[in-house]
């Protein structure tokens, strides 16, 4: 049997309230969202994505993140990153003194005008001033790369194009870059070719993997993800979301089957597993549906 080596601890980035709910139809209350924050932050969960200053006339779910940042219990060693837009996101965030905030660009240009109305290259240079502005004011910064191994609008996504805009992003200060498979198509050997092109230009430290799972590919995406020495892994509880300008994008790997699968293989999370079922059930039993985690159902 061939030995592959994998990290010995994994650190999940939880996308759920962000990610996971921007996606919604019906407006979600915001005590539910706070709710569902501070039952994150008790389950020992060290980074939680809360929500996001964006448009509200783009993704109407968002525009109580304000009112969910200031209602949430926060504990000291736990980051709560809001997404972030343009200039107008970032005054938010430093008059709210966020301390992490996260921008997003992508590797096809269809998918950034559906999404963020302006070219690839407008992108990156608001994200440009943006953290700048940032980093005067003692904000951290984590970059997205959505569509890295395909898109919606234009199909097949080149991998060196994605390890360009990655290392665009890094070159202006992102701490992180999250590598997003917004629409799920990569399988694990677009996987390994995608990470072979991006670790050219950065540290494995600074690399996270965001898969989507709309054709079941997530966990065997991530699976090679660890083999290549990834580290850092975004999920969303019960697997929920989507993005509202990725035509078909279903929810992001659940976090109780990326946990499921971490025990199974001896990597520590710091999680535990039952009380994210926990939280899961929480959630789904507000959106009156089955939650898409497979672990969740296996353990009702
Ligand atoms: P625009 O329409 O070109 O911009 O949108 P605008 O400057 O003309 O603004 C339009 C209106 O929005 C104006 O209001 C602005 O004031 C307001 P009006 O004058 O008409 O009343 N506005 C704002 N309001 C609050 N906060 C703001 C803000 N900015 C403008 N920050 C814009 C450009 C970038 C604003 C818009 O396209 C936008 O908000 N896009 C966000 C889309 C989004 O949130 N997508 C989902 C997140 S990305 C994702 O899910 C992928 C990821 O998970 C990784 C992966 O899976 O691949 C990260
Ligand atoms: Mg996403």
């Amino acid at each position: 049997m061939v030995e592959l080596k994998y990290p010995n601890k994994v650190n999940i980035y939880e996308v759920g309230p962000r990610d996971g709910l921007q996606n919604e139809k019906k407006i979600i209350p915001t005590k539910i969202k706070v709710a569902l924050i501070d039952m994150l932050t008790s389950c020992n969960f060290k980074e939680i994505e809360i929500g996001s200053f964006v448009s509200p006339k783009w993704v109407p779910q968002m525009q109580d993140s304000l009112e969910v940042d200031r209602l949430i219990k926060k504990k000291k060693n736990i980051k709560y990153p809001i997404l972030v837009p343009n200039l107008k996101g970032l005054e938010k965030a430093i008059a709210e003194n966020i301390k992490t905030i996260c921008v997003f660009t992508t590797a096809s240009e269809s998918f950034s005008k559906k999404n963020t109305n302006c070219t690839v290259t407008q992108s990156l240079k608001r994200i440009e001033k943006i953290i700048y502005l940032a980093n005067k004011n003692g904000i951290k910064t984590r970059g997205y790369i959505s569509c890295v191994m395909g898109c919606p609008y234009e199909g097949s996504i080149s991998f060196s194009k994605t390890a360009n805009i990655c290392k665009e992003l890094n070159d202006l200060g992102c701490y992180e870059i999250s590598l997003g498979d917004t629409i799920g198509v990569g399988t694990p050997i677009d996987t390994f070719k995608m990470l072979d092109q991006v670790l050219k230009y950065i540290n494995i430290k600074n690399l996270a993997v965001h898969f989507h799972d709309t054709y079941g590919q997530a966990l065997s995406n991530i699976l090679a993800s660890l083999q290549k020495g990834i580290f850092k892994i975004d999920s969303s509880i019960g697997g929920l979301g989507g993005c509202p300008f990725a035509k078909g994008a279903k929810g992001n790997v659940a976090t109780e089957d990326v946990v499921f699968m971490l025990n199974g293989m001896n990597i520590s999370t710091g999680l535990t597993l039952k009380n994210i079922v926990k939280i899961s059930k929480f959630i789904f039993k507000y959106l009156e549906r089955e939650p898409s985690s497979r672990v969740t159902n296996a353990l009702r």
